[in-house]
């Protein structure tokens, strides 16, 4: 049987991290019960330790979330770890995720500790939080700009204290595809009990290479998590996005060969809600979810998508949960798409040559007015418009 891709959502953490994207519990719960019909495997709800409000925010999530794993971030100390596990009680499954910084960088300038010092916190904070759940993630900050012997010496000593999944941050989103794919598969290599853990991704999107590293880290590196956000919401240029992982992993089966847990139908509805929630807008021309994702608006396009869909469509509008896809009448539109739409608006023409005419006047409209709605066309062919 094929390996399962385990769908790790952050947007109610890392994405929220968002300069202007804070959501109030209510809203917070909506998105939850939203990522779990999208059936994602864990939805981290956010960081208890960090204010009340996200304390209670996790809470509501742990007590009513039944179907999906529901997480808290907490750092490396005893106090962080036990609020998490304090607002995580009610969850029917549920995992603490625990981090420490591990780059020179970030240990020297922001922790202001020895790697010694980071090595044993990590340690005893994998320890607390194994005696409270089963289910502990460890992830060191800035992994990806981090020493490699150092990093190997860390992950081996939270392995053996019982974590469960191993993340790999590439905080800043300094990664290429192919040097992280090859970075977690010399980590998972050389680290002796690697095999104990599941091994996971998290990319920024800095560079715009969030969801090409992820993918790489999956493929090169062996990586069976991806953490990532609905609409790629996230600090910054924001997180690796769910909806373009999960469609390349599913579109693209015979190269990744991996199962997935996710309902894709519900991939529009959790995009609509988190941007209207946020206020986010999400770009027309974004893969998957952007208004114009499975648009046509060339006429040999349009022809070729009404001959057969497959000609232009890869994945289906209908399999993320749009209605339908959209064939966009315009300046550049053929024939074939007119009659079609034609059609569509239970207009009959009677000859050939009405159809004719009736397109000649609908490309002079379109060379002068950019968005032609159907009212347009339906005075186009109405005798008003073909006498006047
Ligand atoms: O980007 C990051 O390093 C994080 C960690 C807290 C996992 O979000
Ligand atoms: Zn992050």
């Amino acid at each position: 049987m094929a390996d399962k891709l385990i769908i790790f959502d952050t947007t109610l953490r890392d994405g929220e991290q968002s300069p202007g994207a804070s959501m109030t519990k209510d809203e917070k719960l909506r998105i939850a019960r939203q990522l779990e019909r999208l059936r994602v495997d864990v939805i981290e709800a956010g960081f208890a330790a960090s204010s009340n409000g996200d304390f209670d925010a996790v809470k509501a999530i742990a007590d009513v979330v039944k179907d999906s794993t529901v997480c808290s971030l907490a750092r490396a100390n005893d106090r962080d770890i036990s609020r998490a596990a304090e607002a995580l009680k009610g969850a029917a499954s549920a995992r603490i995720h625990t981090f420490i910084a591990t780059s020179a960088l970030h240990m020297e300038k922001k922790l202001r500790m020895t790697p010694d010092q980071v090595y044993e916190q990590a340690r005893q904070a994998v320890r607390f939080a194994r005696n409270l759940t089963g289910d502990v993630e460890f992830s060191p900050e800035d992994g990806y700009r981090s020493e490699i012997d150092f990093l190997c010496r860390v992950l081996e000593a939270v392995i053996a204290e019982g974590a469960t999944t191993i993340n790999i941050p590439d905080t800043v989103g300094y990664a290429v595809p192919e040097l992280y794919g090859n970075f977690i598969k010399t980590l998972r290599e050389r680290i002796p009990n690697s095999d104990k853990a599941v091994w996971s991704v998290h990319c920024h999107n800095d560079l715009g290479m969030a969801v090409a590293n992820s993918l790489a880290g999956v493929q090169i590196g062996g990586a069976r998590q991806v953490e990532c956000t609905i609409n790629g919401l996230g600090e910054r240029a924001g997180n690796c996005s769910l909806e373009e992982v999960v469609m390349a992993v599913r579109t693209r089966r015979d190269y990744f060969g991996l199962e997935l847990g996710i309902d894709t139908s519900q991939i529009v509805p959790a995009s609509r809600l988190v941007s209207q929630t946020t206020g986010f807008v999400v770009q027309p021309n974004k893969a998957v979810v952007g208004a114009n994702a499975f648009a046509h608006a060339s006429g040999i396009h349009q022809d070729g998508v009404l001959k057969a869909r497959d000609t232009y469509e890869i994945m289906r509008a209908e399999d993320v949960g749009w209605s339908a896809n959209k064939i966009v009448l315009g300046k550049l539109s053929g024939r074939n798409a007119f009659k079609q739409r034609l059609q569509e608006l239970g207009v009959e023409l009677e000859s050939e040559a009405e159809v004719n005419a009736a397109f000649a006047r609908f490309k002079d409209l379109a060379d002068r007015k950019s968005d032609i709605f159907d009212e347009d066309i339906i005075a186009l062919v109405s005798d008003e418009s073909v006498t006047s």
